[in-house]
């Protein structure tokens, strides 16, 4: 079981998220767990403020570094390992891909800690082991990060996704995006699904999401193209569709 202990001022923001679908199924199968932890629990001073003004004036309030500390201090008592990986939430931070969200799931224990207001006392930065960004723009909060790394990173843990649901085949896994996928009607306000997929042929149907695979990754997504590992026949598949790559 992985368990994601998450230090946020909002618990109340991850209710819904965790209580529907494929996460909520997946914490009550036991694969993962998810501990909310109050930050504001770990104030100390009688209004349990978990912000002030910043040194050297300018606008906003920053997240006070004592509550943070204690917070993990708690976590770090409570649980097995005190070498568990601490991630900071902020825009600064490396940005959030398949990839990183694969090496996660392999952790037993996360704490993922969420900033609010200006961000937190840069001392917070002492404790992580890991700073990471969704994508470069700014979000009030560190809650919606914090949920989509759970959520991308729990689809990689043996068990959360059923079998019709697999990994295996999604953008990214391999390098490329995804190709197109059609349910029925096999006509619908005109159009009609590419005759291939409904030949039953395998072998024509695998090369038709190849090609497609490629061609999408190569509209869409050329950095990714040129990054990924091609076989000879996707090289051949490329000529087809007169992409040069050099
Ligand atoms: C308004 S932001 C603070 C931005 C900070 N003053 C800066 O300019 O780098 C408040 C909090 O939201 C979270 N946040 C905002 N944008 C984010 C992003 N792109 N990725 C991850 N966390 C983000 C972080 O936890 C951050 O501490």
């Amino acid at each position: 079981m992985l368990k994601f202990f998450v230090l946020t001022i909002f618990p109340e923001f991850f209710e819904s998220p965790l209580h529907v679908s494929i996460l909520k199924r997946a914490i009550e199968k036991g694969l993962i767990g998810v501990e909310l932890i109050n930050i504001r629990d770990f104030a100390r001073d009688k209004h349990r403020k978990v912000d002030d003004y910043p040194y050297g004036g300018g606008a906003g309030m920053v997240m006070k570094p004592e509550p943070i500390f204690e917070a993990v201090d708690y976590v770090n008592s409570v649980t097995k390992s005190s070498k568990k990986r601490i991630i900071l939430l902020s825009p600064q931070g490396k940005i959030f891909n398949n990839e990183i969200a694969k090496e996660l799931s392999k952790e037993d224990e996360l704490i993922i800690i969420c900033g609010h207001y200006e961000g937190v006392d840069e001392r917070v930065k002492t404790l992580i082991t890991d700073e990471i960004s969704l994508g470069d723009f700014v979000l009030t909060g560190g809650e919606i990060p914090a949920l989509a790394i759970i959520d991308a990173v729990s689809r990689f843990i043996p068990g959360v996704l059923g079998s019709d649901e697999s990994a295996i085949n999604e953008s990214f896994t391999d390098g490329l995006l995804e190709y197109p996928q059609y349910t029925r009607p096999e006509e619908y306000r005109g159009l009609r699904v590419p005759e291939v997929l409904l030949s039953g042929n395998h072998r024509e149907i695998a090369l038709f999401r190849r090609r497609e695979s490629l061609r999408l990754t190569y509209e869409k997504r050329p950095d990714l193209l040129k990054k990924a590992k091609l076989t000879e026949e996707d090289k051949k598949l490329l000529k087809e569709l007169n992409i040069n790559l050099e």
